[in-house]
């Protein structure tokens, strides 16, 4: 395994395996072959309803907790101080484990600043190894880490050849925060995985536009999480560590960058809008109107 080093000095290996969308009565399992292909760093969340099927695969594979890397996404129900400390205690009791060795803010709306000083707290008191975000497009991520005395060692965002987001990354650089892609493979929508750019490079390898996909994201520094329920494209993904592209086929991958997201943009007021309706009415809903409030209770001109 080949792995980068997160700015508080801990060791991430390059390349893990994703749970999003697996079904928690198939999770552990595909956990557990996951394992027994090589994987030991695997992604999960508080929104995925699979974290104890994930801690589940880790505990009975037989294999130390220290060779494993765990990382798990606090939700925007969860956020603000107090809810986001009991959730990640939650999820360490869910998962049976003592630690988790990288927590993030899943998404960046609402309390963050209480979720984050929670996450910081934890990361002191050793429950969490490492602490970041995820979705913290460059001005969020700037602020956090403006304002707070942690900056996020991770930040995990949409990455992949039709989606380069190559000034966000300089971003993440200049503040020591390494880049984690999510759907390296574009959830094998459109046509990445039939590129003819990818495919000719990967011909030149004797590997497939998926594995050329993955391999450039780790070839210019981001951390991969591809998820596969079958055996196969799961020994896909885990064989791209034999070989590296050169300075030129990288350059030429340039070309395919659409610049725009597969799914959605994070900085749309429409998807703000979409993550705030999961949760319950927003405290401003539920303020009594100005009008409402009794003129007793409005303050007089001797006060
Ligand atoms: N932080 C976030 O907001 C966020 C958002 C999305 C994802 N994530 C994380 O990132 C991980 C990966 O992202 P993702 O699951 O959305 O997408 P992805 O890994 O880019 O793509 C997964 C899709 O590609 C297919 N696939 C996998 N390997 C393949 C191969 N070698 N050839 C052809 N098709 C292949 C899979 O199908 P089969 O399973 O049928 O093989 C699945 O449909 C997630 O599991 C999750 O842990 C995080």
């Amino acid at each position: 395994m080949e792995y980068v080093t997160l700015a508080n000095g801990i060791a991430m290996p390059v390349l893990g395996y994703g749970v999003y969308q697996i079904p928690p009565e198939e999770t552990e399992a595909c956990v557990a072959e996951a394992i027994r292909i090589g994987y030991r760093s695997f992604d999960t969340a508080q929104a995925y309803r699979n974290e104890a099927e994930v801690g589940a695969a880790i505990r009975s594979s037989g294999i130390p907790r220290t060779e494993f890397f765990i990382t798990s996404k606090v939700w925007i129900s969860d956020y603000g101080y107090d809810a986001c400390r009991a959730s990640v205690l939650k999820t360490l009791e869910v998962m049976g484990l003592e630690y988790i060795d990288l927590m993030l803010l899943h998404q960046p709306f609402g309390d963050i600043y209480g979720a984050w000083r929670a996450l910081e707290d934890l990361y002191n008191e050793g429950k969490i190894r490492a602490i970041g975000v995820s979705n913290f497009y460059p001005d969020r991520l700037v602020d956090l880490c403006a304002f707070n005395r942690i900056r996020p060692m991770v930040n995990q965002v949409e990455l992949h050849p039709l989606f380069q987001q190559t000034a966000a990354l300089e971003t993440m650089r200049k503040y020591g925060v390494t880049p984690e892609a999510w759907a390296p493979l574009g959830e094998a929508k459109k046509e990445l995985l039939t590129d003819p750019i990818l495919t000719a490079i990967g011909a030149k390898y004797k590997k497939t536009a998926a594995q050329i996909a993955l391999r450039w994201n780790i070839d210019r520094g981001v951390v991969v999480l591809p998820k596969s329920v079958h055996t196969e494209r799961m020994e896909e993904n885990f064989n791209i560590l034999d070989f590296k592209l050169s300075e030129g086929e990288m350059a030429s991958l340039e070309a395919l960058d659409q610049e725009k997201s597969l799914f959605l943009s994070h900085t749309d007021p429409a998807t703000v809008e979409m993550f705030v309706s999961t949760l319950k009415p927003a405290p401003a809903e539920e303020a009594p109107a100005a009008e409402e409030v009794p003129a007793a209770e409005e303050p007089t001109a001797e006060e």
